[in-house]
């Protein structure tokens, strides 16, 4: 449904983006995942037909965006990083009025209005002057407004940004209801979101995607460590000379927050090795208790620092920068 291949965009001389390729199934949800900067809305406005790429090539439906801009842009619907609403505007009316940006006729507005309208659940609002809107319903206007035109894919920027928790709740469940019959790409750099609502992830960072998974696959499949905690009654020094002997350990943290009634330790074991028997073993032979034992995935926090960490080691930036 989407192809991207090989997109680079310079502001100036300043690289934004460099050689990102990925591509979308239909129906698919994938979450672009990156800190400040990484260049998200970048890509996503040169997605949305917003900007050319200084080079490389993206597709929607089979439409060329730069190319065939038009008809890939019917496919779309963009919610940008800054919606563009008329704050004097009703919500009606402005739904109208991007119904008629877009070439729909009186009929087709009448009608998709009041389901988008039913959609975002704007129903109370419809006569609302947009700029008496809290930021969380604006929000849901962006997303009205993105869908009037019945797109089948959608792209978001950032959707819950800016917004209380408890909309925040309610705006993920509309976008997880989206993407029930939609092919959607979300940003975000809040990672728990991502992982709520995506089937793909992408985490990009300084304009390169650093990784590309499954959610629940990140942990394993690209850190190359798994953890293991383990909570053991016991002399602590002593548990922790054992533990480093066993085979596949690569590093014990102690938690000091048990008050000292027993010992929590998180520990980083090789990618593919279970080794819970092995440290059940020496614990018991040991005749220390053992209360808890419990393989640990990654969070996208640790993922996402990991990775990061590792491209900016492998990559360090000259001294003289900034
Ligand atoms: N119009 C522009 N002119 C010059 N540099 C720009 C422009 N827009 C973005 N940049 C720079 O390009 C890089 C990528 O920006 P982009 O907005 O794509 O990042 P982002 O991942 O969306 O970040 P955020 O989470 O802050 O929205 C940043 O370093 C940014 O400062
Ligand atoms: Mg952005």
């Amino acid at each position: 449904m989407i192809e991207v291949s090989d997109i680079t965009k310079f502001y100036g001389d300043f690289p934004a983006v460099t050689g990102i390729s990925f591509s979308v199934e239909k129906g698919e949800i994938l979450g672009f995942l990156g800190p400040n900067g990484a260049g998200k809305s970048t890509t996503m406005k040169i997605l949305t037909g917003f900007m050319p790429p200084t080079s490389g090539t993206a597709s929607i439906a089979g439409f060329d965006i730069v190319e065939e801009s038009l008809n890939a842009r019917k496919h779309i619907g963009y919610l940008p990083e800054t919606v563009p609403l008329y704050l004097d505007m009703t919500v009606s009316d402005y739904l109208a009025f991007m119904g008629n940006i877009r070439g729909m006729n009186g009929k087709e507005i009448a009608q998709r209005r009041s389901d988008v309208i039913e959609i975002c659940h704007l129903e109370e609002y419809s006569s609302t002057i947009i700029g008496k809107l809290s930021k969380g319903y604006r929000q849901r206007v962006g997303i009205s407004q993105a869908i009037l035109h019945e797109p089948d894919v959608l792209i978001l920027d950032e959707p819950t940004i800016g917004i209380d928790p408890i909309q925040v709740v309610e705006t993920r469940q509309l976008i997880k209801d989206l993407g029930d019959n939609h092919t959607l790409i979300l940003s975000s750099h809040i990672l728990p979101e991502v992982s709520l609502i995506c089937d793909r992830v992408i985490i990009i960072h300084e304009g390169q995607i650093v990784a590309v998974d499954e959610p629940e696959n990140l942990g394993t499949n690209l850190s190359g460590v798994e953890r293991v905690e383990l909570e053991v009654k016991g002399p602590n020094r002593e548990i922790l000379a054992v533990l480093e002997s066993v085979d596949g350990v690569q590093e014990i943290e102690r938690d000091t927050v048990t008050g000292g009634a027993f010992h929590r330790y998180q520990i980083t074991v090789d990618l593919g090795k279970d080794i819970r028997s092995d440290l059940a073993k020496v614990v018991i032979q040991n005749n220390w208790e053992l209360l808890k034992l419990q393989s640990l995935g990654m969070t996208l926090e640790e993922i996402f620092l990991r990775l990061t960490i590792e491209e900016q080691q492998l990559n360090p930036e000259p001294e003289h920068a900034q």
